[in-house]
């Protein structure tokens, strides 16, 4: 009944999981907001989604451009940024990719088969382009030039958004092309055409152009602290938190209610149900982590083959799973720089109700609250992983109960 073909959960990075949880403010920020007001011309800002590993800031972007192209929208595929690249160079890439999509190559308009031109020395040469002293303008200029092409491609087609979507922005560790890849597509977000209104009226519209940077909470040090005004501006950031265990159990919803359809090997369809407690206790394992809610739901429904998941299975099949689910959270805390590592150790040695920033910052060798003070603001403001307040407390569920408790283990 239940073999690796039918298993539904994904834990792999960069996929779009087919058991989906919750994120419902983000995509109707893109269903309701961002699309429909950027096909209308109205100026909306680009957005920049960071969080810790494994938050699920791909996939809700992957989900996200994949619900656009099915609405005709022109998208790129998932941009990732390897470090130590040029990023102009892979972006231009893909931008040639929209202007066939926008049918820009077949135009016999000698200014668009230049600017082509000029785009494709950027996708083979990037940055360097601008090194070579050559004469001309800059290579971000020719990516905004296409952008701005492919925007009014999108308005004469009508009813097209194209979304650009950047991920592991973090790894652009160069600061000059970090800045042209900002500025360009900040300014081709910012384009206003004239369009002419029904009577012969011209005013003035943005293109309908979406871009979505996404990546650890890092990059909003290095965007924000030299790009400053103009890059918070332009882009709305949003950090993402785990998800809520009413969502995850609402995901979780199809398998104990109907079953979960799958083949049964005699050309029908079966159906692989959850009891209630076994939902519980995935969602105990997983601490709203999207990463272990797949890996929990991966390892129960490989744990048997029986029709229904029970919770004996879950704990059986997260037996497996418990040292990949401590590595997680442990590459989570040895990425942080050591003085928030240890803010949040000392932070966990306390009770709950001690969590002031006074105690914590004694026990964490400050020589008082205001000295721990940036630290604290930084887990809290950029990273999300604690909640500031008179108490503070945990926003990272999976960090928590990793420091505070024997999780991974579950009885
Ligand atoms: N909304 C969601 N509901 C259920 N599972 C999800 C959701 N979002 C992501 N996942 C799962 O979580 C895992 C991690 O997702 P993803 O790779 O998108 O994270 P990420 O934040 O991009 O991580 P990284 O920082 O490592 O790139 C994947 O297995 C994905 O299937
Ligand atoms: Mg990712």
């Amino acid at each position: 009944m239940r073999t690796a073909l039918d298993c539904p959960f994904s834990p792999g990075s960069d996929t779009i999981p087919q058991v989906w949880a919750g994120r419902t403010a983000q995509l109707s920020d893109w269903r309701d907001v961002l699309r429909p007001r950027r096909i209308a011309g109205l100026p909306e800002r680009g957005r920049t989604i960071l969080g810790e590993a494994g938050l699920g800031k791909s996939a809700l972007v992957r989900r996200i451009a994949r619900d656009g192209a099915a609405a005709g929208d022109w998208v790129t595929p998932q941009l990732r940024m390897p470090s130590g690249s040029d990023p102009l160079k892979l972006v231009a890439r893909a931008l040639l990719g929209l202007a066939d999509r926008a049918g820009l190559p077949t135009s016999r308009e000698k200014r668009i088969s230049d600017l082509l031109s000029r785009v494709e020395t950027v996708a083979a040469q990037g940055f360097s382009v601008t090194l070579g002293h050559q004469s001309g303008p800059e290579p971000f200029t020719a990516l905004t030039d296409l952008l701005v092409e492919i925007g009014r491609a999108a308005i004469r087609q009508g009813d097209v958004a194209v979304l650009i979507h950047i991920d592991e922005v973090q790894n652009i560790d160069d600061k000059d092309s970090l800045s042209q890849l900002l500025i360009s597509l900040g300014d081709a977000m910012a384009y206003e055409t004239t369009a002419t209104a029904p009577g012969g009226v011209e005013f003035p519209r943005s293109l309908p152009l979406a871009v979505y940077l996404t990546g650890l909470p890092d990059f909003a040090g290095a965007a924000g602290a030299d790009k400053g005004a103009t890059f918070t501006r332009r882009f709305k950031t949003t950090t993402l938190a785990p998800l809520g265990n009413e969502d995850l159990a609402s995901a979780l919803q199809p398998f104990v209610a109907d079953g979960w359809p799958v083949p049964n090997g005699e050309g029908g369809i079966g159906r692989v149900r959850m009891t209630p407690e076994a939902r519980d206790a995935i969602l105990q394992a997983c601490c709203g982590e999207p990463f272990l809610f797949q890996l929990a739901g991966e390892q129960a429904w490989y744990a048997a083959e029986t029709e229904v998941i029970t919770r004996e299975q879950v704990i059986a099949g997260w037996r497996a799973a418990r040292p990949e689910a401590a590595a997680h959270v442990e590459r989570i805390l040895q990425r942080l720089p050591d003085s928030e590592r240890k803010f949040l150790e000392a932070m966990a040695r306390l009770a709950p109700e001690d969590r002031s920033l006074t105690r914590i910052a004694e026990a964490a060798g400050y020589p008082g609250a205001s000295s721990a003070g940036p630290t604290s603001q930084r887990l809290d403001g950029m990273r999300g992983i604690i909640a500031r307040g008179k108490r503070y407390t945990f926003r990272h569920r999976a960090v928590e109960a990793y420091l505070t408790s024997d999780w991974p283990e579950m009885a």
